[in-house]
């Protein structure tokens, strides 16, 4: 792939990756192309571990992973201090950018003297006495992790993602605040706060339940969260709407399928469209607080804001969370993913890597191509498949570079097609 686009900017992509004591990798340094990086490799070699170790460096967050404690390799118990580091550099428009993850424990009874065994084969290593804390790094200067969100960029689409569309409406919820993150600090800095001002007010609300607070402490919360919680909402809806028609192509050529997509944000905030600026936006949150105020000290939570709404997707008027078949799920969640990285690109100037964890295995051959075209646009394209076979054709069409990955190993490999 070329250094530099037809607008002499330089192609951003992740150029070095390097891997210790990361779920069943011990070492692994890996030099990386612009392109298509194909990993083939059989079930429970590493490949979704590798994608969730450079999804890492771009969110700070595992998809999968419910607690960072499972992500330190197990072969970290031979340290003294157990650790788990992820680092990667990325060409990006400012020069070369190098982040750092380091996941360290501390012992938090340390006994003097004791000898940590040393298991011949590797076990998962007992954290459960240490803490754990994350340290990150952007070019060697320690930063918190809502500094490093974005600097480099990625979408990961994972065998779980089918949930997406008919799961839970936090994960719909997520997919758009990770997409919102890694193009705006100023959203990851008010989810933050939001989350804070959340909690905070939550608590209020239950202690003036109990009697021991009055309801004019809340005002203060309200206008926190009406601050933070409003900049998140357009921020949301200026995304939905610029989702939309990337995510109907997408979907087309994945699926086949052409019927007319509609995507739905629907707020809690009873937001109109020609009110979608944020003096009105505050205002309607107000408003929504205020009526719903006697049921959320009722129940000690917060009913109203960005944390409670949904985002729904309708073929026609079918609701495609609820009819869908898992099959057209599958590829409407996909979908959503290829849009979110256009924009990501489109917003930034920086494509996204994409990160497509096993997802030729349910597509059929065209749609495969589909795939292959629709993802054309980004840098840097990490495909992973336990069948080499699947790999369409158009793939010649690009440069590819292609791993064997194997034990928590990956090597530089040669095609047997
Ligand atoms: N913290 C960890 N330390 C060591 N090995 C781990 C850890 N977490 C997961 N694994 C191992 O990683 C392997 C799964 O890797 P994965 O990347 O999901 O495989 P796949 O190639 O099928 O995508 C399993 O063998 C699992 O035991
Ligand atoms: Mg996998």
């Amino acid at each position: 792939m070329r250094e530099r686009d037809p607008f002499g900017r330089r192609a951003i992509y992740l150029r070095h990756l390097s891997l210790t004591h990361f779920r069943n990798y011990v070492h692994q340094e890996l030099e990386l192309p612009p392109g298509l990086l194909v990993f083939v490799g059989n079930n429970a070699q590493g490949k979704s571990n590798l994608l969730e170790a450079a999804y890492l460096l771009a969110t700070t967050r595992s998809l999968r992973a419910t607690t960072d404690r499972e992500m330190v390799g197990w072969t970290a118990a031979q340290e003294p201090l157990p650790y788990s580091r992820v680092a990667g550099t990325a060409t990006a428009a400012e020069g070369d950018v190098r982040v750092e993850l380091v996941i360290q424990t501390a012992r938090s009874e340390s006994i003097p003297g004791e000898e940590e065994p040393w298991p011949e084969e590797p076990e998962p290593a007992d954290l459960s006495v240490r803490t754990l804390r994350k340290v990150f790094k952007v070019n060697e200067v320690p930063r918190r992790a809502a500094e490093v969100v974005g600097r480099v960029k990625a979408v990961l689409f994972g065998p779980e993602e089918v949930e997406t569309i008919g799961g839970p409406p936090s994960l719909r919820r997520r997919s758009l605040d990770l997409a919102a993150s890694q193009v705006d600090p100023a959203y990851v800095r008010a989810l933050q706060r939001y989350t804070q001002v959340a909690a905070q007010r939550n608590a209020l609300l239950r202690a003036i339940r109990e009697g021991h607070a009055s309801s004019s402490q809340l005002a203060v919360w309200d206008g926190q969260l009406v601050e933070t919680g409003s900049l998140i909402l357009l921020q949301r809806l200026a995304l939905v709407r610029a989702l939309q028609e990337s995510v109907q192509q997408a979907y087309v050529a994945l699926s086949g399928e052409g019927k007319p997509l509609t995507l739905s944000y629907e707020s809690t905030v009873p937001v109109l469209r020609r009110e979608e600026e944020r003096a009105s936006v505050q205002e309607a949150f107000h408003r929504a607080l205020e009526r719903s105020r006697p049921r959320e000290v009722l129940l000690g939570t917060t009913l109203v804001g960005p944390h409670r709404d949904d985002l729904r997707f309708f073929e026609g008027k079918v609701d495609m969370g609820v009819y869908a078949s898992r099959g057209q799920q599958r590829s409407l969640a996909l979908a959503v993913k290829l849009a979110e990285a256009t924009y990501m690109r489109d917003l930034s100037g920086q494509a996204p890597l994409l990160l497509l964890d096993d997802v030729l295995s349910e597509l059929d051959a065209s749609h495969r191509a589909g795939l292959l075209r629709a993802c054309a646009a980004m840098e840097q394209v990490w495909l992973t498949t336990a069948d080499e076979k699947q790999l369409p054709p158009l793939a010649a069409e690009r440069p590819m570079a292609l791993y064997r990955v194997e034990r928590g190993t990956v090597k530089v490999g040669t095609s047997l097609l």
